[in-house]
């Protein structure tokens, strides 16, 4: 059984289509990645299986139905969307903001435990993590919004464009970063504009144009197409 099944999904915004018969599915502890350009509906895709915007079509997970569930439940399925543009609260600590991650947890056993796996991940974090989070820099905020992400129990992590507006230097040590993650268990969803990295990083890659699924294949296969990197990717 696949752990998400996304099943001809239709999203509008007013009378605009964003999605439009959208169909992928996740198997358990796969690696996947959503590559398309601005507007093709990457967020939308990942806000739908969020349950924060309405949903035409069904999306299954573990089994049951969860697009007409309240966002918070869905969090508590572990579903967790790591949004675009980090979205962190700027005003307040690092360590502060790691604690809001694990906001719907009881267990403190286990939130130490995650909390421990964050700072080793992201040691950066842990220097400074009685620093305001809006005085790091792009690259610690996005490091602080997974980090935030990992402390909300995630069985499926989805990232909104995780490298956006890094150095290829931060993005090299962010896909080491996301495989790490992926090995610890966790099922991971990356969406992207940016194709060669998200290639390098993932088993498979659904491409998205217009609100539906293009194309979809094996990363090392689509890798070496020379006509899907020339027309999808405008690589080579
Ligand atoms: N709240 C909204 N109201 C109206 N239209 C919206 C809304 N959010 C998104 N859209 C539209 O839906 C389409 C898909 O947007 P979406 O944000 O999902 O694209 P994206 O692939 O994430 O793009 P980007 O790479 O720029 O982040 C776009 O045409 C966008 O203008
Ligand atoms: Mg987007």
């Amino acid at each position: 059984m696949s752990l998400l099944e996304v099943k001809d999904i239709r999203v509008l915004y007013g009378k605009a289509i964003a999605l439009n018969g959208l169909s992928l599915l996740l198997n358990s502890e796969e690696l996947v990645g959503v590559v398309g350009p601005n507007g093709a509906g990457k967020s939308t895709l990942l806000r739908a299986i969020s349950g924060v915007v309405p949903v035409e079509g069904e999306i299954i997970y573990q089994g049951e139905r969860i697009d007409r569930l309240p966002p918070h439940e869905i969090i508590r399925k572990g579903i967790i969307h790591c949004p675009e543009r980090r979205q962190i609260f700027t005003e307040f600590t690092v360590a502060e903001n790691l604690a809001m991650g694990a906001f719907l947890r009881k267990d403190k056993v286990s939130i130490k435990k995650d909390l421990s796996y964050v700072y080793r991940l992201f040691p950066v974090l842990s220097d400074r993590r009685n620093q305001v989070a809006g005085t790091l820099s792009g690259g610690e905020q996005q490091m602080l919004a997974i980090g935030r992400s990992l402390m909300s129990e995630p069985k499926l992590l989805m990232m909104d464009e995780p490298s956006m507006g890094l150095s290829p230097l931060v993005k090299k040590d962010l896909t080491d970063s996301i495989i790490d993650i992926w090995k610890s268990g966790i099922t991971v969803l990356v969406v992207e504009q940016d194709a060669s990295l998200t290639l390098e990083l993932t088993q498979r890659v659904y491409i998205l144009e217009h609100g539906k699924i293009g194309l979809e294949g094996s990363s090392s296969e689509l890798k070496d197409n020379e006509e899907v990197k020339r027309v999808y990717f405008q690589m080579g």
